[in-house]
């Protein structure tokens, strides 16, 4: 039951601070889930980072006068910060751009290399005709072969998921200054996937519990797996460790191939960090252990065959045999959750196109539970979703507010006008047993619910108890009981115990006002923990910041909390403030909706 479970969380390229689109894609269900996993006993381990390396970097370097360096050092300190604002609670988000994560990719390389599952092969690359600079990936876009999408990018199409490499594209162009580049033969390594299939066909075979769509879209990946190229004609990366392309300015890995060994790396370095450098081991070598990977749509490819196809490899389990590396055999996923894309009015959140509203000015003009709640409720789970501010202001003021809120302070404000502490419970009614028992009930459906990462259900069953705690208010009618304080008591004492227990249940969804709920009920200490930014050193560069957490000590459990009789009450404060209906129309000053 209490399996040591690893949340493996998507990296956010250094290359902007983070949008909604994709916290609501990789962030908030990834917490939501750990936060659940925790609260019912599982060791969890939840890493990822910033992704630092290739052209999604360099490009924005080049257009912010910068160094890559000075990028991905200006981005990552602000996507820290966008991370802790919503109280995502990583073990450890680092950073590709660690001595650490070097290691551990060129380890991982080498075990690949002796196993015979990468091989060197002549490519045709990308060249810019009037300047003679490579054009990796993201410099090039095109039409893509498969679908037909103009905006197609070197290495992926973002219409159709398709990987591609830029020699595919029909038309395709420098993104640089717009000219046809010409191809010229380069070597790189390639991994080889037609090696790997038949083992990559086994494991996805037994993956049936997934969502429908990933794992449809993932068979069909499988179907024709041709070899890949892990290797880039770029000066931005990690160094290949072999003679001859070890000192080779312009070889590199190519950035998605770090990229995912960062889970592998980022639990070694927490592992280094908490003192005890083989505890990584627990997550990756226990046959008994889960791995959740969250991510949005355009990341599956990566996680379904890239990753799993490193791991196969490194283990030594594919057609040609081998030994596994350096790690020791390692563990596949268990489960790849890709949630699709949050929409603005129809376009998808992109900072290319303009409809961007970022993370950091959200959580401070509406913090972070509104945001979250917004995500859980309504969010990109099963498919696309648009986020519009009227619907924002609807499910704040309406759900949030009048509902959830509504029933916290109606209910600390009886209680503690009337009797100034939590009252005990005389002999209950029917009606008080019928809540206490839903409210019970709830764990088993939520939790079953948050361990399937179906978010918008378990939130709906956890809003369904809420909604019955309010009609057992007007039902009840504690406010006449002036003359009946035993039978006020036993109300507002019931009440209050499910009160409680919405608040355990909504305690991975919102974990911020969670923790108010919890002090207001008398409760001392950490309810939900929150992650702390760290500042660390590394020979030779700037320090930097990392989130990490003390979880261990938080007091949430996934069960009812029963209510102390006694515990003084302070006149409670409101916990969700109403919007204004006019942002509905206009929307913030930062992000005005745009008429016409
Ligand atoms: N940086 C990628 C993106 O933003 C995601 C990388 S996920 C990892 O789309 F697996 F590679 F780490
Ligand atoms: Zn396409």
């Amino acid at each position: 039951m209490t399996a040591p479970v690893l949340a493996a969380v998507a990296w956010p390229y250094a290359n902007g601070p983070r949008h909604i689109g994709h916290v609501s894609g990789f962030g908030v269900p990834s917490d939501i889930f750990a936060r659940y996993m925790r609260m019912s006993g599982h060791d969890v381990l939840m890493v990822s980072g910033t992704d630092e390396h290739g052209t999604p970097i360099v490009v924005q370097a080049e257009k912010e006068g910068l160094t890559p360096q000075q990028t991905a050092d200006k981005y990552h300190r602000m996507i820290v910060k966008d991370l802790r604002g919503l109280g995502l609670s990583y073990d450890l988000f680092t950073r590709t751009g660690t001595g650490n994560h070097a290691r551990v990719t060129q380890d991982v390389f080498t075990s690949l290399h002796r196993n015979g599952y990468v091989v060197a092969q002549t490519a045709q690359g990308a060249i810019s005709p009037s300047t003679g600079r490579t054009l990796p990936d993201r410099y090039v876009e095109g039409t893509c072969p498969i679908c037909g999408y103009d905006g197609a990018r070197g290495d992926q199409c973002d219409s159709c998921g398709n990987q591609l490499d830029p020699i595919d594209l029909i038309n395709p162009r420098s993104k640089i200054n717009g000219e046809t580049p010409e191809f010229r033969e380069t070597e790189h390594y390639f991994l080889d996937l037609p090696a790997l299939a038949g083992a990559l066909t086994g494991w996805l075979d037994q993956r049936t519990d997934w969502r429908p769509n990933v794992l449809n879209f993932s068979r069909n990946l499988i179907e024709d797996l041709r070899p890949r190229p892990i290797t880039r004609d770029i000066d931005w990366g990690v160094v290949v460790p072999l003679d001859g392309w070890r000192d080779a300015p312009m070889k590199r890995f190519y950035v998605w191939f770090d990229a995912v060994i960062g889970y592998l790396s980022a639990s070694v370095e927490w592992a280094v960090r908490s003192g005890d450098p083989d505890a990584w081991r627990r997550w990756w070598s226990d046959p008994g252990a889960r791995s959740y990977y969250f991510m949005g749509k355009d990341n599956i490819v990566f996680h379904s065959v890239i990753w799993p196809g490193i791991l196969l490899g490194h283990n030594g389990q594919g057609d040609k045999g081998g030994e596994p590396g350096a790690f020791g055999e390692l563990d596949l996923p268990s489960e790849v959750v890709s949630s699709e894309f949050l929409t603005m009015s129809g376009s998808k959140f992109s900072t290319s196109r303009g409809t961007v509203i970022y993370v950091r000015q959200f959580l401070e003009e509406f913090g972070p539970d509104a945001l979250r709640y917004f995500i859980s409720v309504a969010g990109p789970e099963n498919q696309d979703a648009d986020f519009t501010w009227d619907e924002f202001v609807r499910r704040v003021n309406t759900e949030l507010a009048n509902e959830w809120g509504n029933l916290v302070n109606r209910s600390l404000s009886m209680a503690h006008k009337n009797i100034g502490a939590i009252p005990a419970a005389g002999e209950l009614q029917p009606v008080d047993v019928a809540l206490l028992e839903a409210a019970e009930t709830a764990f088993a459906t939520v939790g079953e619910a948050l361990s399937r990462n179906r978010v918008k259900a378990a939130i709906t069953e956890a809003m369904r108890i809420v909604t019955l705690g309010n009609r057992y208010l007007s039902e009840t009618e504690p406010w006449k009981l002036k003359d009946d304080p035993s039978r006020r008591e036993t109300v507002l004492h019931t009440v209050l115990q499910v009160v409680s227990d919405c608040n355990t249940l909504l305690t991975p969804f919102l974990p911020h006002s969670s923790q108010l709920v919890f002090e207001a009920l008398g409760g001392h200490g950490v309810w939900a923990a929150l992650p702390e930014i760290r500042e660390v050193s590394e020979e030779g560069r700037e320090d930097y910041p990392v989130l990490m957490g003390d979880y261990a000590l938080e007091q949430a459990r996934w069960a009812r909390q029963p209510i102390r009789p006694g515990v003084p009450l302070q006149k409670p404060s409101p916990l969700f403030t109403k919007l204004e209906e006019s942002l509905g129309e206009t929307g913030p000053e930062w992000a005005p909706i745009q008429q016409g």
